[in-house]
């Protein structure tokens, strides 16, 4: 149920309108030609002190869930021929690592390493060894560095959990996504809660140390019942932090998920009181809601973080680990230079390899922040991390005049004052309502969006931002 006085109407005229959620900004429709050469030039103009995270894509997958978004390639073991293909992308895995090394000369201190897919457990353990020590053979990877991988329960068992436990691993993220039998059936991606729970124990057992969950509401065949199910035995097994996701849905540019069943899907209306059911049920077990969809365990790095202001929002979620400039290897892989720009390496695997094996970084595509960008960037990251933007804080972190700046954003902001889903603060701050404004996120974040085509701020027959000012 909603809470008493919830202004439905105005989330419904706000939810509907297709909004992006600003994980990176500038968005990558507003990236154009880029390589590894520019990549590497940017890299040698940076602080050479400032630590390094390190991410790696595995693509592959044994099997499809239909609801999936991610950059991934199903390859069946048994499949003929996937044995030499997955040899062929771990070897120019490695053959990039070196590559990047030798371009760079790097030395800078590596604080994080984030393996995700696509599955990293698709690999065998002696492959993720041989990948791993490869990464500590040629970067300077601290002690103290957080190790994590995207784990799928359905692949992990004992050997993989201890070979990562030898490694060095320390937080993994388990794809669990629903545990109703029905959703289970119809995405095609079965797990019990035993076995959840089962692979929870032998992590904590191999001392793989911190465990978060993915869950996904949204999605066909869930209901409030279902959802509220999902998040209690979810809570049952101690995850220190949650990502909650809505289920995106974009079937023309995922064609896998035009098998969905769209008959079932939840309407908008339902899927706010999930997430409002979500929070509550996360609140009362000792969880905090941190930016647009993670909860963290109150006492948890990440939710201390929240309160102290420092958390940052990246491609694999929210991380305590701010300022570092992140080194992408792999398929699709992004790499962000803080402060200077973006650059993705080739989407297809085959495109990846000949690249990489001809002796060149795979880069591909990417941007160089503007001033405007940087911040602008700033401003939406505060905005999905806290709900907040501060124009005192951007005016003193960038030397402008944030309100004159943001002339136009401000009247927009007012506009949405009217609506009830931001408010003004008497020290100047506007703030996203609880929990008007935090499921409208996107809504205020687009506000800030220099690239976004205007028609994507039209609600009823008014621009809420206004485009002729
Ligand atoms: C690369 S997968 C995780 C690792 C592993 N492949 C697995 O599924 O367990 C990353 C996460 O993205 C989320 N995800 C994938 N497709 C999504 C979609 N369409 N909408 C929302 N979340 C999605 C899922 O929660 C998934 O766990
Ligand atoms: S959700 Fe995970 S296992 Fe399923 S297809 Fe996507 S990446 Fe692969």
């Amino acid at each position: 149920m909603l809470p008493k006085g919830f202004p439905l109407e105005t989330f419904l005229k706000y939810s509907g309108l297709a909004l992006p959620r600003h994980v990176s900004y500038p968005m990558p429709t507003a990236w154009s030609d880029k390589d590894g050469e520019d990549y590497v030039q940017k890299l040698s103009e940076t602080d050479p002190n400032n630590p390094l995270s390190i991410y790696l894509h595995i693509p592959f997958c044994e099997t499809l869930c239909k609801f999936c978004a991610c950059n991934r390639v199903i390859l069946k073991k048994s499949f003929p021929g996937a044995e030499e293909k997955k040899r062929k992308y771990i070897d120019a895995l490695k053959k990039e690592l070196h590559l990047f090394k030798e371009k760079t000369q790097t030395q800078r201190p590596v604080m994080l390493i984030h393996y995700g897919g696509g599955s990293p457990t698709y690999l065998e353990p002696e492959e993720i060894a041989e990948i791993q020590n490869t990464i500590t053979e040629l970067f300077n990877v601290r002690p103290e560095a957080e190790i994590s991988m995207e784990i799928d329960p359905r692949h992990a068992d004992q050997p993989l959990v201890d070979m990562l436990g030898r490694l060095g691993f320390n937080r993994i993220s388990m794809g669990i996504q629903d545990f109703d039998i029905q959703v289970q059936e119809h995405v095609h991606r079965l797990q019990s809660l035993e076995m959840v729970k089962s692979v929870t124990q032998s992590c904590r057992d191999a001392g793989l140390g911190q465990v978060n969950f993915d869950l996904i509401y949204g999605m066909p065949y869930q209901t409030l019942e279902t959802v509220r199910d999902m998040v209690e035995k979810a809570i049952s097994l101690g995850p220190d932090r949650v990502a909650f996701y809505h289920y995106a849905q974009i079937p023309d540019k995922i064609a896998t998920q035009r098998g969905m069943d769209y008959t079932k899907l939840p309407t908008s209306e339902e899927k706010l009181e999930m997430f409002l059911e979500a929070c509550e049920v996360f609140t009362d077990n000792g969880y905090d809601l941190i930016g647009l969809d993670h909860f963290a365990k109150s006492d948890d790095g990440l939710a201390v973080a929240y309160r102290n202001g420092t958390i940052q929002r990246n491609f694999q979620g929210m991380t305590t680990h701010r300022g570092l400039d992140l080194v992408g290897f792999g398929v699709s892989s992004i790499s962000h230079l803080q402060g200077v720009g973006y650059w993705q390496s080739e989407k297809e695997a085959e495109s990846y390899e000949e690249v990489v094996e001809s002796g060149k970084l795979p880069q591909q595509r990417g941007i160089h922040f503007s001033e405007d960008d940087r911040i602008r960037q700033s401003v939406i990251a505060d905005l999905y991390c806290f709900g907040t933007f501060d124009p005192q804080k951007v005016s003193e972190e960038f030397g402008i005049d944030a309100q004159k700046y943001f002339e136009k954003e401000l009247r927009a902001l007012e506009e949405l004052s009217e609506d009830g889903i931001v408010h003004f603060r008497e020290d100047g701050v506007v703030e996203a309502t609880f929990p008007l404004g935090r499921v409208l996120l996107r809504n205020i974040g687009s506000v800030f969006d220099a690239y976004l085509d205007p028609d994507a701020y039209k609600v009823g027959d008014k621009f809420y931002f206004s485009v002729s000012a």
